[in-house]
């Protein structure tokens, strides 16, 4: 499939994703050196997801890091749609959005749409709420700090959530949702509304402080045409517009195409697979950019551009960018193997999986230092 085919929605990344075209098709704009140096005056180090372009575009960056000079500073605001075990795509997001509270000091109100969830995939209400308790020890696992992360669940917390959302619905048509979703008459009522409760947290913070606080998303592109369909309300029912922050899609373990994605565990790696599962996906799944024979790999050497090992040590799983160029130059030239290749990579998962695990039932207990009160 090549690109003019790919799709991406909030709810289907599909085809080969051109990135120079997402940001013309969507209107942002891309994270350039400027842009990384005045991050870098306030954090003092660069990520390494910002510096190899995982994180690659923007929306108010610039306007957000105005105000923050200011003294006006953000609040950050991610969230989850609890359909499903955690995969590590879902994860790098959120290691960068930690690392963004960790640098400037900031409070993380992250929203989990059990609504969402309910309306969009067919699953009863009853295992949306196991997957929302399942996904929230994930997230607690990856050390935000309790004191300032604060837990959203859209059907527990409607009370603070549905008189802002009705605000945001009432300025949105459905011929709106319908250019950018696809969406069509058959959608049931409830997709339509969804919108507007992913709009709200953005200005929570805001309603409770009664003053206007900026906020930056960090979320993949995929969940951008939310806050696109959302932007012109925002300042309509006047708050300020929330800065975005976008990453590209770790691919499923199959290839370049489309984005991983729990509801194809097979090809995804979970946060709950045990070691002997990483090694036997990865050996049997990722797709290799090695040549058909050793010898052929040894003499022409491979393509790390599209091996899907490389492709998840440098969007996660190296963050030293020496042995990352290493690994890429050894690979190019043939010294390195894709069964070598693979190794290094399910070594290093299985590290950081054990790591996790062991995390994520600790955060068992610590569940309601997270959620609204
Ligand atoms: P959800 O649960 O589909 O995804 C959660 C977050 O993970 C990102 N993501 C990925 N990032 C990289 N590679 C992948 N393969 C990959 N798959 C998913 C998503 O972009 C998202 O940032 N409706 C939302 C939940 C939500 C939300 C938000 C997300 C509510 N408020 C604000 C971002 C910002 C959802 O279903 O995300």
């Amino acid at each position: 499939m090549n690109s003019k085919e790919a799709r991406v929605t909030p709810w289907e990344v599909s085809g080969e994703v051109n990135y120079d075209r997402i940001v013309k098709e969507f209107g942002v704009s891309k994270i350039d050196e400027k842009l990384l140096e005045r991050i870098k005056k306030h954090t003092k180090e660069i990520h390494f997801m910002l510096r190899r372009g995982v994180f690659f575009s923007h929306r108010d960056m610039n306007w957000l890091l105005d105000e923050y000079e200011k003294g006006n500073k953000f609040f950050l605001y991610t969230g989850r749609g609890p359909s499903g075990p955690i995969h590590i795509g879902h994860i790098g997001t959120w290691i960068f959005t930690k690392w963004l509270q960790d640098k400037f000091n900031v409070e993380l109100w992250f929203q989990f749409t059990d609504d969402e969830k309910f309306l969009f995939k067919n699953m009863s209400f009853k295992e949306v709420q196991k997957w929302t308790h399942e996904n929230m020890l994930d997230i607690i696992a990856l050390g935000f700090d309790p004191k300032k992360t604060h837990f959203i669940i859209d059907t527990k917390d409607a009370g603070l959530l549905y008189p802002e959302a009705i605000k945001f619905a009432k300025k949105i048509n459905f011929s709106t949702l319908k250019a950018a979703f696809g969406f069509t008459d058959s959608n049931n009522i409830g997709q339509i509304f969804y919108t507007s409760m992913q709009a709200v947290p953005a200005i929570i913070p805001s309603i409770l402080k009664k003053k206007n606080i900026p906020c930056l998303i960090p979320l993949a592109i995929d969940q951008d045409p939310h806050f696109r369909v959302a932007r012109d309300v925002y300042t309509k029912l006047g708050y300020y517009k929330p800065a975005i922050i976008h990453s590209m899609f770790l691919p499923p373990l199959t290839g370049i195409e489309g984005k991983m994605d729990s509801s194809k565990s097979d090809i995804a790696i979970l946060t709950t697979d045990s070691p002997k599962e990483v090694e036997n996906k990865i050996k049997k799944y990722a797709f290799s950019g090695g040549r058909d024979t050793l010898e052929e790999h040894r003499k022409k050497g491979g393509n790390p551009d599209v091996d899907v090992s490389f492709q998840y040590l440098k969007f996660l799983f190296e963050p030293d960018d020496k042995k990352l160029q290493k690994i890429y130059d050894d690979y190019k030239s043939g010294k390195l193997l894709t069964s070598e290749l693979k190794e290094i990579l399910i070594e290093k998962i299985n590290k950081f999986l054990r790591e996790h695990q062991k995390k994520r039932e600790e955060a068992k207990k610590m569940i309601n230092k997270f959620v609204l009160k």
